[in-house]
C-alpha cells in the first residue's frame, strides 16, 4: 500500500484525553480530510467543537448498526481508534468488520500504551485489547499498533504523590519507565502514516525514558524538596492470593504499569521532532 494513497482520516474517540490530541495533530498537519466519529445520541462537547472549528468533520453513528458504520466509512483511508471506556473491545469490533466492508486501507486500533503483546502476565484491563489485536492481526486490514508507554500526563499513578511529596516504588528503583506526551502521541500518530514499518506493524516510541529512582528526582527537583519514599513490591502477589492487606485493583494496575512500562526497539529517531521532556510535564502537573 503506497502512502499517497492516505487522504481521508477518520477518528474514533477524537473527544476523549488522548483523541482529542491525536486528531488536533492531524488537524495541524493539514495534509488530511479529517472525520471524527462520535457516538449517538448528538451531544454537545468542548472538544468536538473545538476540532470542528478547526476543520474537522463531526459524524455521529451507532457503533452497534455495522451497516450504518460501513456506510459512514465509505471514503476513509485510515482510522484511528482513541476509544476508551468499558465497550472498547465489542465497539472497536464493530469498527473493524464496518472498516473491513468499507474498503478502509489501515486500522489504527486504541491501544497507545504499554507493549502487551510482550508482557507474559497481561492485567485483565488489557485483556479484552489483547483479543482485539489478536482479531486485528488475523482481520487482513493493514494495521498499525502504537506502543507510547505511560502518558507522561497521568505519570502521578506510579506512585508519585505532589501533593504530600511523598513516593510509593511499586518496583525496585532501577525499574525503566517509558513516557509520552499527550501531543506528542499525536505527532506520533500522524507520522507513522509515512513510516514503512508501520505497516501491518507495532511502532514504539518514548518521549522519556527514565528509571523511577530518575523520574523520582526530576519531581524533587521541580517542587525543590526532598520526598519521603516508601516501597511496596507485594501489590501484585497481595491481589491474586487475595492477601492482606488486598490491595485495590488500580493499585494492581499501578503496579503492573510499573513493571511494564519499558519499552525496547524504540522507532524515535525514524520521526521528524523533539519529544516534550518529561521535566515539563511534570512541572504542569505539580501546578495543577
Ligand atoms: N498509556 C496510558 O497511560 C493510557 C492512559 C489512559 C488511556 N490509555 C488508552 O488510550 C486510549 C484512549 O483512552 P482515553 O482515556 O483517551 O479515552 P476516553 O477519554 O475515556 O474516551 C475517548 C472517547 O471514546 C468515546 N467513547 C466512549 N465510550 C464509547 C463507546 N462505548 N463507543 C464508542 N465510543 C466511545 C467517547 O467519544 P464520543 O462520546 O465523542 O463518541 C470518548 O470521548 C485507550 O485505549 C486507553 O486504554 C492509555
Amino acid at each position: 500500500m503506497s502512502n499517497s494513497t492516505f487522504k481521508v482520516v477518520t477518528i474514533a474517540g477524537a473527544t476523549g484525553s488522548l483523541g482529542y490530541h491525536i486528531t488536533d495533530a492531524f488537524l495541524n498537519n493539514g495534509s488530511y480530510k479529517i472525520k471524527i466519529l462520535r457516538k449517538k445520541p448528538k451531544s454537545e462537547n468542548k472538544n468536538a467543537s473545538l476540532l470542528a472549528s478547526k476543520g474537522a468533520e463531526v459524524i455521529y453513528v451507532d457503533y452497534n448498526d455495522k451497516n450504518d458504520l460501513a456506510k459512514t466509512l465509505k471514503g476513509t483511508d485510515v482510522i484511528v481508534s482513541a476509544i476508551g471506556g468499558n465497550e472498547l473491545e465489542a465497539t472497536q469490533r464493530t469498527l473493524l468488520i464496518a472498516a473491513k466492508e468499507a474498503g478502509v486501507k489501515r486500522f489504527i486500533p486504541s491501544e497507545f500504551g504499554c507493549d502487551i503483546k510482550t508482557i507474559n502476565d497481561v492485567h485483565l484491563f488489557h485483556a479484552s485489547k489483547l483479543a482485539f489485536l489478536q482479531e486485528l492481526e488475523k482481520s487482513g486490514i493493514e494495521y498499525t499498533i502504537i506502543v507510547t508507554g505511560l502518558f507522561q500526563e497521568y505519570i502521578g499513578i506510579l506512585g508519585f504523590d505532589h501533593k504530600n511529596k511523598k513516593a510509593t516504588f511499586y518496583a525496585d528503583s532501577n525499574t525503566k519507565i517509558a513516557t509520552t506526551a499527550l501531543s506528542d502521541i499525536g505527532k506520533y500518530t500522524v507520522e507513522s502514516l509515512k513510516l514503512p514499518e508501520a505497516r501491518n506493524g507495532t511502532i514504539r516510541v518514548a518521549g522519556s525514558v527514565l528509571t523511577l529512582n530518575e523520574l523520582l528526582k526530576k519531581y524533587e527537583e521541580i517542587t525543590g524538596t526532598k520526598w519521603e519514599v516508601s516501597e511496596d513490591f507485594t501489590i501484585r502477589q497481595r491481589f491474586k492470593n487475595n492477601t492482606a492487606p488486598v490491595p485495590t485493583i488500580m493499585d494492581d494496575f499501578a503496579a503492573y504499569l510499573t513493571v511494564n512500562s519499558d519499552i525496547k526497539n524504540l522507532h524515535n529517531d525514524k520521526f521528524s521532532f523533539t519529544p516534550i521532556p518529561v521535566a515539563e510535564v511534570i512541572s504542569t502537573i505539580v501546578k495543577t
